[in-house]
């Protein structure tokens, strides 16, 4: 029987990055594992925080347990509930949850503090920029992971205290910080920061993520495919939406956050779009949500719609290759495939990534 290897016996190939580092790849090891500050994912995927009540215990949970980095979406759910969620996800797992939390929330600081209480490992921050995040993630030890679009904030990120950022480009679903794809942004802002960056919008194939480490990248972030996972909180008829999508069904709207939001073209975005939507101040029961509203309709309303499945109604965001999923995996199944792409366009010669080695 042959003697088993030692681990420095192990095959290893080198992947060179466009800025000549090296980055080992272990034949055997599933992908190069991601830091952020004292954290270690053995899987260096970041499952993109969704919401409003996309990404809960469930489909975090299981995103720790195979290794990558779990994010329950804070947004639009009472501090109390975030409490709920972050203790069910760390009853399923013994991995790496985090929340994601939007700048623009009005109880942002207050769904911050809860996730502190509750010793989650990492919060991610979209949509805006807050210095406060990093006093408080400097105070309680927690890593601070803001998302950004550009150079600029990259570096005062950095600056700040972040313990890594996400890049994400405009292929994003949600809200989006940029109109510039994601492959164009990411070299320069790899160049402009020491810290570890993330990339986010438009991953879908391992290739991607091959594509991702040859820049430079340590990690990458989905939201999109998880959100057609068995274990999203999305409701069965929202994941069947994704399914069915072509990408000529994929929207720009303008969000009453401020900013451009990425959606599926239902038939509320439609209305929308033709400004047949009663503007936010006609509408009764606003919960003041966010810090400041442009109005232009209720959020919340229309994503808590898409989530229950009332498709009619609902705001469904989206990342831009939401055509090209045509099936509802378990997280087991997605990060498989994953892992084998990855590998398949490593050395199997489908990336660009081959010509590096
Ligand atoms: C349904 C949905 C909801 C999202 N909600 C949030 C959110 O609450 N906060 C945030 O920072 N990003 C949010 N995002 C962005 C994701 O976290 C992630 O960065 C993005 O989806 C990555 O692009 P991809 O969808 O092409 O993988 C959302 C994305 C989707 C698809």
């Amino acid at each position: 029987m042959p003697r088993r290897l030692l681990p420095w016996e192990k095959p290893l190939n080198i992947l060179r990055t466009t800025h000549n580092q090296k980055v080992r790849i272990d034949l055997n090891m599933k992908l190069p594992e991601l830091k952020i500050g004292n954290l270690k994912a053995s899987l260096p995927i970041v499952q993109g925080g969704m919401g409003v009540r996309i990404s809960l215990a469930s489909l975090a949970s299981a995103v720790a347990n195979e290794g990558g980095i779990g994010l329950i979406a804070a947004s639009g759910v009472h501090p109390q509930e975030l409490a709920e969620h972050i203790r069910e996800a760390k009853k399923l797992t013994d991995g790496i949850i985090g929340i994601n939390v939007m700048v623009a929330i009005r109880e942002f600081k207050e769904l911050v503090m809860t996730a502190v209480r509750e010793r989650v490992d990492v919060i991610v921050a979209g949509a805006g920029f807050s210095r406060d995040i990093f006093i408080i993630g400097n105070e309680y030890n927690i890593p601070i992971v803001p998302i950004v679009s550009s150079e600029k904030a990259a570096r005062i990120s950095e600056k700040f205290g972040a313990a890594a950022i996400i890049v994400e480009g405009k292929e994003a679903g949600g809200h989006l910080g940029t109109d510039k794809p994601l492959f164009s942004i990411l070299p320069g802002i790899i160049k402009a920061v020491k810290i570890p960056v993330i990339a986010a919008g438009g991953i879908l194939k391992g290739s991607d993520i091959a594509k991702v480490f040859s820049m430079g990248g340590k990690g990458v972030q989905m939201g999109t495919r998880f959100a057609a996972s068995e274990e999203s909180s999305a409701a069965p008829a929202w994941k069947e939406a994704y399914v069915n999508a072509k990408s000529e069904d994929v929207v720009l709207i303008k969000s009453p956050v401020g900013l451009p939001g990425r959606a599926l073209n239902t038939s509320f975005v439609k209305d929308l779009l033709a400004n047949k939507i009663p503007a936010h101040t006609d509408i009764k029961r606003c919960v003041k949500c966010l810090k400041h509203c442009k109005k232009d309709f209720c959020i919340i309303e229309a994503l808590e719609n898409a989530q229950e499945g009332n498709m009619k109604k609902g705001l469904v965001f989206c990342g831009e290759r939401v055509g090209e999923i045509n099936n509802i995996l378990s997280v087991k199944e997605i990060i498989k495939n994953l892992i084998e792409e990855f590998k398949e366009s490593i050395f199997g010669g489908k990336s660009e990534c081959k010509k590096e080695l």
